[in-house]
């Protein structure tokens, strides 16, 4: 009797495994659909937040700490705050307490509150703000399409803005997406949650429409059909650079950045060295100098001696292509009639554009991300003037990595880039429903 009974229990508990697709399937790696918003330059997520089909917007943010968004507009019935010393608040880089003089509390309004900073690059708008946190879902993948949908096995940690910080962003967005290598970014989120290796990977579109692009949580395979090879086995990889210093908006003494910079060693036009200081790629005792990579800066920007010689450098390539000048429009320098310049899968046949890392390998840009078409007829090399004294001397943008499979393992940390999947006549926009 005893025993039937245990018997039973055991084909009972079988059953229930079954039918939890949690318990019965591990997530392999996690999708989201990146989009271009063509007027702003600027590429955003969706998040699915506190329940499902509650879609928050929120713009891509390579350096942006925490994540960040005007949390009146959505319903968000299951947020908490997290609470000023806890062990929660004292893993992050905190900015003290932040209370809230309403007499009800809201998400974003509450006492004795855990306070991040809220950083908007694009106005240079920084509040301290409440860290609170509530229940995130996302899909699974195979590298190829949309699987099963997952809660994460803990709430998610963002802090709600105020909706005047949302000037400058994405009228298609409410907030920002930190991606830096910080504990509360997504990717740190759900690596350590579900136990997937620390690694995520972009793959931004150049267009607006569906399909869209992608980022991958939890590394690869990596596919783009038409293309049949996994992509994840095809990428140059180049070591993450330590910054010493930090370059967010706010950090202590000793800080080091959590922005992800790569130690470029030249840049190359037409396979011919432009002659820059090589002091400016490395990064100084002072955190000055180098290289990294931001989907917030939409045209790689250089200090202004090397964008001067990179300038001078292509219009002489330029010429003995045969490519005609004509008046150049801001902010670009160098401008071309398009009629005169062929097109090829890569974009428009121009020289090549070559960034030189460790190891003797570079990462190549043809027309399609070199060039920009500003108007009819009108072609500009797409890279701008950074300034005499930037911080960083190259920061590579948005435009420069669209259609590249960028896969930032911080595992090994190290970076990994694809050929231009146009290079495999294919995209990063790619239709991942089943
Ligand atoms: C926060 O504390 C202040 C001062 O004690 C109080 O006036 C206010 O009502 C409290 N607000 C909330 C949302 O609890
Ligand atoms: C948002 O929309 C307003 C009004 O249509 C427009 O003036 C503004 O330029 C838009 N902002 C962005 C970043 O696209
Ligand atoms: C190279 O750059 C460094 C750092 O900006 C500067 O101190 C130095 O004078 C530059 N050297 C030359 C030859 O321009
Ligand atoms: C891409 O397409 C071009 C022209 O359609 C063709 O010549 C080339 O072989 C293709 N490359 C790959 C990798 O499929």
């Amino acid at each position: 009797m005893s025993s039937s009974l245990h018997h039973s229990l055991i084909i009972f508990l079988f059953a229930v495994g079954i039918s939890s697709a949690a318990a019965q399937f591990k997530p392999k790696a996690f999708l989201f659909s990146v989009r271009k918003d063509t007027r702003a330059l600027q590429y955003y997520t969706s998040l699915e937040v506190s329940t499902r089909s509650n879609y928050v917007d929120v713009v891509v943010d390579l350096g942006g700490q925490h994540t960040w968004f005007d949390c009146d507009t959505f319903k968000l019935p299951t947020y908490k705050p997290i609470s000023c010393g806890s062990t929660k608040c004292n893993n992050v880089k905190s900015g003290g307490c932040v209370g809230c003089n309403l007499p009800t509390s809201r998400p974003g309004c509450t006492n004795n509150t855990c306070a991040v900073f809220s950083y908007n690059p694009y106005t240079n708008g920084l509040y301290a703000q409440g860290l609170g946190e509530d229940n995130l879902y996302m899909s699974d993948t195979n590298g190829l399409s949309v699987g099963l949908t997952y809660e994460l096995p803990k709430p998610f940690p963002f802090s709600c803005a105020d909706s005047d910080l949302l000037r400058g962003l994405s009228n298609a967005t409410k907030g920002m997406l930190g991606l830096a290598n910080t504990i509360t970014s997504l990717h740190s989120q759900l690596s350590t949650k579900f136990r997937k290796p620390h690694k995520f990977a972009l793959c931004l579109p150049s267009t607006t429409e569906y399909p869209l692009g992608h980022m991958f949580i939890g590394g690869g395979p990596y596919f783009f059909p038409p293309y049949n090879k996994n992509i994840a086995k095809q990428l140059l990889t180049t070591k993450l650079v330590i910054n010493p210093v930090s370059t967010a908006p706010v950090s202590s003494e000793g800080d080091h950045s959590d922005e992800y910079f790569i130690d470029v060693t030249s840049i190359s036009v037409d396979n011919r060295p432009v002659t820059v200081n090589a002091s400016l790629l490395s990064i100084d005792k002072n955190g000055e100098g180098g290289t990294k990579l931001s989907t917030v800066t939409p045209f790689t920007k250089l200090e202004t001696s090397m964008y001067k010689v990179l300038v001078s450098d292509f219009k002489k390539a330029a010429a003995l292509r045969k490519m005609k000048r004509v008046a150049s429009v801001a902010p670009f320098s160098a401008c071309f009639r398009a009629i005169s310049v062929a097109k090829s899968q890569t974009g428009p046949v121009v020289p090549y554009i070559d960034i030189g890392l460790a190891g003797k390998q570079h990462w190549r840009f043809y027309g399609a991300n070199s060039m920009v078409s500003v108007k009819k007829d009108v072609l500009c090399l797409a890279f701008v003037d950074g300034g005499s004294k930037p911080r960083t001397s190259l920061v590579i943008g948005g435009h420069q990595m669209e259609n590249y499979l960028i896969e930032f393992n911080l595992v090994s940390s190290k970076l990994g880039i694809s050929t231009s999947l146009l290079f495999r006549n294919t995209t990063c926009t790619q239709s991942r429903l089943l």
